[in-house]
Formats: C-alpha cells, sequence, structure tokens
C-alpha cells in the first residue's frame, strides 16, 4: 500500500505521544507521522520531510492548538538551540514519555512483554544540571563569538548568552572567553572554507569541588598570547586548569592532545564520597547529581557480599568500579581509553583503594585475557556508549557465566536488544530495570538494568 502522504505536503494532525529520540507522534488513519516539535496533546501544521513505507516524518511549522502539558520555555534561546529539544514540555510530561519509552523497547525490542520495571528516578536539578559544555566559536559581524549549534544545522552556531543547562559560572567562563576573542581580534574558524583560527571552547566543572577546567581548541599556530588569555580566565578563583588543543584536521572534534597553558593537568570531582582526577579527554558523566544516583543504584542491584570478584566493564575513570571496591573482594576495570585508564588508576591510589585494577583495552578483546589473570566474575557491571555491548562482547560475557550483570545504559534501544540476547540465549533472567532521567529537556535516557542468571 502506497503511503497516504507525500513530501512538501502540509497536513494537521494531533501529537498523541513522544517516541524515542524526541519526536512527536501522530497517526494519520493508523498510519504514523514522526513530527518534529510536536509535543503530545499539541495539533500542529506539520510539513512532510520524509515519506518511508511504514511512516513518514515531518516538521511541525504551526502550533494550531497548544496540548496541554505546554509550559513556558525559559531560555531566550529556545527552541533555536540544538542544545534543548523539550523546554517547553512540563517536566512530569518528559519523565512519563522516558519512563514509556524504556517499557517500550523491552517489551517490542526485548521481547519482555512485562518487564520489571521501577519509577523512573527524576532529576535532582531540572535546569544547569551539567558539568561539561563544548561551546564552537562562530563569525559575526562583532567579531568572533560563542555557542551551540542551531537545531538541525551543522553549519550554524548560535550565539549564547545564557545556557539554562551550565551554571552562573559556566556562563561567565564562556562570556569572558567571547569578550577575549573579539578584544584580541581573533578570527573564528569557518568550517566551510576552513579558515580563522579558533575552533572551540570546553568548559568542565568538579561540581563538588568547585574546580574547573577550560579547553582552547584552535587551528594550527600560536596566535594568541597565553599570559594574556591565562589572566582573563584566572579572574575566576574556580578554574584550576586552563588547557590548549591543536585541531588540524577538518573534523570538530575536541578530544585533542592538550598543553597545559597554567595550572593543574587534571582537576577532580567527588562522587559518592570519592575523589576523581578528571583530565581533559577522560571520560566523565555529565551530570555529576544523577550520575551519583546511577552508581548508588548500580551498587544496590549488584548486592556485593564482600566476597565478589566484579568485573567493571567500559569503566571510564574508574567511578562505579571504585564505589563498587568497597564492598567486594576485587575489582576490574577495562576501558579503551588510556587517558581515562590513567585516571582510574591515579584515582585507585587517591582514595587509598588496593583492591581495583584497571586496564586499557577494547572490551570484548580483553575478556579472556582478563579472565584468565582475574578468574571468573560473580558480578559483571556494563556500562557501554549508546551502541551498546556488540554481539561478541555479549557472548563472551555469557560464557563468563557471572551471577549477575548490573547494565548501565545510556540506550533503551541498545539494552533492550542486549537484554533479549542475554535472556534468550545466556540463560539470565531481567529481575529489575529502573530509568533515571539524567539529562532533562532532551531525549536522553539512562537505565540501570538487573540480569540474573536463571
Ligand atoms: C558511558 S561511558 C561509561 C564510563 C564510566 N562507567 C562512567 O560511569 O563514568 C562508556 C565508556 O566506554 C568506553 N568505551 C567505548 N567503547 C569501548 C570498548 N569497545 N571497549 C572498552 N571501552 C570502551 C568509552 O571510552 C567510555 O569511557
Amino acid at each position: 500500500m502506497a503511503a497516504p502522504v507525500t513530501k512538501d505536503q502540509e497536513l494537521d494532525l494531533r501529537v498523541d505521544s513522544l517516541a524515542y529520540g524526541g519526536n512527536g507522534v501522530a497517526r494519520l488513519n493508523g498510519f504514523v507521522v514522526f513530527v518534529r516539535r510536536g509535543l503530545p496533546g499539541d495539533t500542529v501544521r506539520a510539513r512532510v520531510t520524509k515519506v518511508k513505507r511504514n511512516h513518514a516524518e515531518a516538521l511541525a511549522v504551526d502550533i494550531l492548538e497548544r496540548g496541554p502539558n505546554r509550559v513556558d520555555a525559559p531560555c531566550a534561546h529556545y527552541p533555536s538551540c540544538g542544545g534543548c529539544r523539550f523546554q517547553d514540555l512540563a517536566y512530569e510530561v518528559q519523565l512519563e514519555s522516558k519512563a514509556a519509552q524504556v517499557a517500550d523497547a523491552l517489551g517490542r525490542i526485548g521481547g519482555i512483554a512485562d518487564a520489571p520495571l521501577e519509577e523512573i528516578v527524576p532529576a535532582e536539578q531540572v535546569f544547569h544540571y551539567r558539568n561539561k559544555l563544548e561551546y564552537s566559536f562562530t563569525a559575526t559581524p562583532a567579531g568572533a563569538t560563542l555557542g551551540f549549534h542551531r537545531a538541525g544545522r551543522w553549519d550554524e552556531v548560535l550565539d549564547i548568552e545564557r545556557c539554562w543547562l551550565t551554571t552562573d559560572l559556566g556562563n561567565a567562563i564562556r562570556n569572558s572567553v567571547r569578550d577575549w576573542a573579539r578584544e584580541e581580534r581573533l578570527p573564528a574558524y569557518d568550517q566551510a572554507d576552513h579558515t580563522g583560527y579558533l575552533r572551540h571552547l570546553v568548559v568542565r566543572e568538579g561540581r563538588n569541588t568547585g574546580q574547573a577546567l577550560v579547553q582552547l581548541v584552535t587551528a594550527a599556530g600560536e596566535r594568541f598570547e597565553r599570559a594574556h588569555f591565562v589572566d582573563v580566565l584566572r579572574r575566576f578563583p574556580a578554574v584550576r586548569a586552563i588547557h590548549w588543543s591543536v585541531n588540524e584536521t577538518p573534523a570538530e572534534v575536541t578530544n585533542l592532545p592538550t598543553t597545559v597553558l597554567w595550572g593543574e593537568e587534571a582537576i577532580e570531582e567527588e562522587l559518592c564520597g570519592l575523589r576523581f582526577r578528571v583530565r581533559p579527554n577522560a571520560f566523565l558523566q555529565t551530570n555529576t547529581r544523577m550520575a551519583e544516583r546511577v552508581y548508588e543504584l548500580a551498587l544496590e542491584y549488584a548486592a556485593l557480599t564482600g566476597k565478589d570478584t566484579v568485573y567493571d566493564l567500559f569503566c571510564g575513570i574508574g567511578t562505579i568500579g571504585l564505589v563498587m571496591a568497597r564492598d567486594a573482594l576485587t575489582v576490574w576495570g577495562v576501558e579503551v581509553s588510556e587517558e581515562s585508564v590513567a585516571c582510574a588508576l591515579e584515582n585507585a591510589d587517591l582514595n587509598e583503594i588496593s583492591n581495583a585494577a584497571f586496564f586499557a583495552g577494547e572490551v570484548a578483546q580483553s575478556l579472556a585475557e582478563l579472565s584468565d589473570r582475574a578468574g571468573s566474575p560473580d558480578v559483571v557491571v556494563v556500562d557501554p556508549p549508546r551502541a551498546g555491548l556488540s554481539g561478541k562482547s555479549v557472548r563472551r560475557i555469557g560464557r563468563l557465566e557471572p551471577d549477575r550483570i548490573v547494565y548501565v545504559s545510556c540506550n533503551p534501544t541498545t539494552l533492550a536488544a542486549n537484554v533479549k540476547e542475554l535472556v534468550g540465549e545466556w540463560g539470565y533472567r531481567l529481575e529489575r530495570a529502573r530509568p533515571l532521567d539524567m539529562f532533562p529537556h532532551t531525549p536522553h535516557v539512562e537505565t540501570v538494568a538487573l540480569l540474573t542468571r536463571i
């Protein structure tokens, strides 16, 4: 049957719910239309942007009737800015949608009709929750400025005066770097023709320690006076580390070697009562308070007895493993980023934890060697990136037969696919699962799940 809509057609649609990824879901005689910028309860005029056999995509161009869940977005840059998608959706409805998405993924993809889902944990702070933000420089008639990509545009950066996801300190640091760039008449890098100089600014804050790290990313060459740039940032007593990276490639990346211009190589953050050193390229969950809630839940699900061998796979700077080490016999962490592993080793020392070891390596490749060295695990904790566990990782973990697998997920669809495999092929049962909202106003949802061996 042909799709009942055509590209560029305008339709009046009522949006029923939110799909995973953040688009509204509307139905035209049963045919699903995903509506960007449509919120549950809205009636919108939407222009069709893409037509597929089973569904279409559309952009809401006019809101004909505001749904009952719409609220006023506080940020002056909303909705042009690509950082937030749902500032105008009541927070309780954001939470309900995220919980429903996890249940839906576990049912539809995971094949678990009645998933043992616990109530979603709301964010403790709905705004100002991020401990790290990456800004792009862009040219304006007044000189270079700093901001985020305009929603849906890779080639346009929006000048940001106040971001509601960072703190007053984060906003002030960014604005002072913008003023410095203008005073120094340094040109922003142009992604289209690869001219200009200033590329990115990364600001990271240890939210429980009050320590900040600033990383400037430029094109090749030293075209600024280091001492003056350092002076500008040292006006903020929280700034403990000022780093500079050069990006000579066209790729828009910030994960680059850094030169310390002033201060420390790493800053510290405190999580669950432990101190963690964080280098510029090391992974740290970007919502400190909710990371603590995730780790507490992972610890609860792990139900450690003090005699357990725990594998912390995708361990980053060792956060989960070190939080668990207090209640385990031994902890063994694996992580692909050498910079993160260096931090994990330092963090074990910093906290005087001697029963945790960390290794650099790719998870699937490292498991055989790890089990030779560490023995079979009682508990395996996995915290993979959005792509989830590869088939090979699932098989290798399955063959190790841990009693419990604690799965920390940032993507319910890949969690569900992995759960299906672990349940269907490796003799596990999904015992408990709990979504947490780490990122209000965005489509992201975390889930902690416990799988036990039957
Ligand atoms: C979601 S983060 C979790 C980090 C840590 N558990 C935490 O809570 O901070 C995922 C981590 O997996 C690492 N990683 C990605 N792919 C990997 C792989 N194939 N093998 C090992 N580590 C990997 C990333 O570098 C990143 O540090």
